[in-house]
């Protein structure tokens, strides 16, 4: 513990010394690098469960605390934070947060209900409170991501993960769970719409396991990635015999819904009954490719055929278990996809836990991956060692582009941060890869860790 620390007093004094790095930002929580061309610190710390964040129109840094609320900080042209307040003081809000493009209203979410308030950036006051959505409390996955579609800001788009790992009710789109409704808010009811109302809010995706992460490109499609089934196993339809398959299968998938004013209403994702294969070796009874659907249990009315012609083709697919929980699109000429993977648990070693970035390109009016549903990533942000992570990591959580897309920022809900990085080698004045340390400067007692791990989405 000490010697990390001496390092990191190491770096930053070296980092005042060359550049005018940002004045207070936190030692950071674990060791990390980030990728060349590209320079990064922590701006915040000791914050309580950062989720969701996202830059209002006037380049404030709005950061969703479980817990605690809403917190807004003023940023130099550095990207760096010069004062902090609380917008908003609610401990029951847990991860979603948005701001609608005039800048004059923010939404954010609870396990149950999604609010809107007016919002004035330059005060970051956040005034009178409605009800937007309710009647989304259920068992399970409790985060309920909001975009508000940039190119129609009528519509708020809703994310509602399954109840369950393998959740029966995924398959019917009217249980509103494990789904994605865009809501045109001008039909919205004056106490709220439930979640399930189809006066308000239509389908943009059913069978989406825990689809976290929304996001909307440059042309208006909205996409989404899906977090999918843990403990996989496939049952041998020749012998019977079921197989453990669930430390390389399935694939976490990104899928291009359609437009938020123009809902597909039968855009089925597979769950609960098909998942997408990510690494075709463990499943011996079949010849699949990656990208390809498979049953984990088939039958007579549930079987790989009927997935595959039943079941929407993925755009991309990850690796398993990396829990994607945010992805944001390049800004201007930049048609990267910068994904934030939580990292996994239900995985014999730790995968995940950094931010990634797929090159794309735009083609018949949406964002496409350059290499296909396999096209690989290259990493920007990582821990020192994500195979270690098992015994504490930071883990990205929500990402948010300023105006620019020059800067991007990360929180990191284990560790209480908030990440800056910019584009330019040494903007930070050489902190760039922080040194390794070999003991954590965190220490979590077993039991906490453990259900904190548990807790990955
Ligand atoms: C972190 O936050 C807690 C609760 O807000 C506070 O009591 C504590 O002093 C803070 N620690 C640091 C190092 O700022
Ligand atoms: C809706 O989504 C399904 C599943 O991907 C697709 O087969 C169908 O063509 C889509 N319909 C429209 C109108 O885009
Ligand atoms: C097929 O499997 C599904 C999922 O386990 C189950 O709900 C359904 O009843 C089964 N159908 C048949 C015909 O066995």
């Amino acid at each position: 513990m000490v010697s990390s620390l001496a390092w990191s007093f190491v770096f930053l004094g070296l980092a005042s010394s060359v550049h005018a790095a940002c004045p207070g930002a936190p030692a950071p929580a674990y060791p990390y690098r980030v990728a060349a061309g590209w320079s990064a610190t922590p701006v915040l710390g000791n914050l309580s469960r950062p989720r969701g964040i996202v830059v209002d129109t006037k380049g404030n840094l709005l950061v969703l605390e479980r817990g605690k609320g809403i917190t807004g900080h003023k940023v130099d042209e550095n990207g760096c934070i010069k004062s902090s307040k609380i917008v908003v003081e609610d401990p029951n809000l847990n991860h979603g947060i948005d701001v609608h493009p005039s800048g004059k209203s923010i939404v954010a979410s609870t396990p149950d209900l999604a609010y809107q308030w007016d919002y004035d950036a330059d005060d970051l006051e956040a005034t009178d409170r409605r009800t937007l959505i309710t009647s989304m409390l259920g068992p399970g996955h409790n985060t309920r991501t909001l975009h508000i579609s940039r190119k129609s800001p009528d519509y708020l788009v809703v994310s509602v993960g399954s109840g369950s790992n393998i959740d029966e009710g995924a398959f019917q789109a009217v249980a509103g769970r494990a789904q994605i409704r865009s809501f045109d808010t001008r039909n919205l009811g004056a106490e709220g719409s439930t979640f399930t109302d189809g006066n308000a809010g239509k389908v943009l995706g059913f069978g989406m396991r825990n689809s976290v992460g929304i996001a909307e490109d440059r042309e208006g499609t909205i996409h989404s990635i899906d977090n999918s089934v843990d403990d996989a196993y496939r049952v041998n339809v020749v012998t019977g015999q079921v197989l453990d398959i669930h430390n390389d299968n399935p694939a976490e998938k990104v899928y291009a819904l359609g437009q938020a004013n123009n809902a597909n209403e039968s855009f089925f994702g597979g769950a609960p009954y098909c998942y997408t294969v990510y690494d075709p070796a463990p499943i011996t009874d079949l010849s699949l490719q990656p990208g390809d659907y498979f049953a984990l249990q088939p039958n007579s009315s549930f079987n790989d055929a009927w997935c595959s012609a039943n079941a929407a083709r993925p755009s991309l697919i990850l690796p398993p278990h990396t829990a994607p929980l945010d992805m944001k699109f390049g800004v201007k000429g930049d048609n990267n996809l910068y994904i934030g993977l939580h990292g996994s648990w239900n995985r014999e070693t730790t995968i995940g836990y950094k931010v990634i970035v797929v090159a794309g390109e735009y083609s018949g009016g949406k964002w496409v991956p350059s290499g296909g549903i396999t096209t690989g990533s290259s990493d920007l942000l990582t821990n020192q060692n994500e195979a270690s992570c098992g015994t504490g990591c930071f883990r990205p959580v929500g990402l948010a582009f300023d105006e620019d897309g020059e800067k991007l920022y990360v929180s990191s809900d284990t560790s209480g941060e908030v990440f800056l990085l910019k584009r330019g080698s040494g903007a930070f004045g050489g902190f760039k890869n922080h040194p390794p340390s070999s003991v954590m400067t965190v220490v979590i007692a077993l039991p906490a860790l453990m259900w904190a791990l548990s807790q990955a989405l």
